[in-house]
């Protein structure tokens, strides 16, 4: 993995008397992120947070996502939230978009919660439900590994993480939550009928533009990753936007909040 870019951005988090040791890493996707840190958000100490841009990284350009690293603490536990991705499709190097995940985890062990907007692709799948991620397709997607890093990607989602999450969403009253085969697509345009199709018979579920590479950065660092996927609409569907998606994302949010809640005052 090319970490240069990593690196930079954790000697400035450095310079700023920020320590990088964290219990917990979490990715906020579209719609979801910002509204992680906000006042009905997680209940975090926040310590700092700082802009993407401060540590020279590039600001998310997608609307719905936040462009900050918030560290803060919850129940004795010191969480940092990327309130909004880099994602490859604006046109970012790969080991830019996972800067700031790798520059945080370093080789330090962690748990890593990755969240995310994504199409259905099974049928039975509806809008505004929320699903773990149990696998995913990144076989034409963006890697951050270069050369031979023949990483084990046999269980990449960490099936611990899964049953906790399982139970608060039991606790939560929203019964089994449907673990799903994440996979990626490049975007930034969505998927024709014709690829949908596809990538069902390939074996997604649901697909998306991002968090693969970030699930297989934060294995390779030897994290524990969970992935919390919101399904924001059917994929391929007709007139599908943006709009749409972040919207979705937004309604979701406070049951992600509510469900990352207690898992992140907990040991990963
Ligand atoms: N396709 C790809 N990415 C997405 C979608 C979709 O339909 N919805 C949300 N993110």
């Amino acid at each position: 993995m090319d970490r240069s870019a990593a690196n930079a951005v954790a000697r400035r988090i450095e310079a700023l008397g920020i320590p990088l040791a964290v219990d917990w890493y979490v990715v906020g996707g579209s719609g979801i992120g910002v509204g992680l840190v906000e006042d009905e958000g997680l209940p975090l100490d926040i310590e700092a947070s700082l802009p993407l841009a401060d540590l020279g990284l590039p600001a998310p350009g997608v609307e719905g996502h936040g462009s900050h690293l918030v560290f803060g603490r919850m129940g004795g536990r010191r969480v940092c939230i990327q309130t909004g991705r880099i994602h490859p499709y604006e046109g970012h190097p790969i080991a830019v978009c996972v800067a700031p995940l790798v520059a945080v985890l370093g080789d330090r062990p962690a748990g890593v919660v990755l969240t995310c907007a994504v199409g259905a692709l099974d049928p039975d799948l509806r809008a505004g439900q929320i699903a773990l991620i149990s696998d995913q397709m990144n076989l034409f997607g963006p890697t951050p590994l270069v050369g031979p890093h023949f990483l084990d990607c046999s269980a990449l989602y960490d099936a611990g993480l899964r049953t906790r999450l399982q139970a608060q969403a039991a606790g939560m009253g929203l019964g089994a939550l449907p673990e799903v085969v994440y996979a990626h697509a490049r975007g930034p345009q969505y998927e024709t009928p014709a690829e949908t199709r596809a990538l069902r018979a390939l074996g997604g579920d649901v697909v998306g533009m991002s968090t693969t590479y970030e699930a297989i950065a934060a294995r390779f660092l030897a994290a524990k990753v969970a992935g919390v996927a919101v399904v924001t609409n059917a994929a391929g569907e007709d007139d599908l936007s943006h709009e749409d998606v972040k919207e979705q994302g937004r309604r979701v949010r406070g049951r992600v909040v509510a469900l990352l809640g207690h898992l992140l005052g907990t040991a990963p």
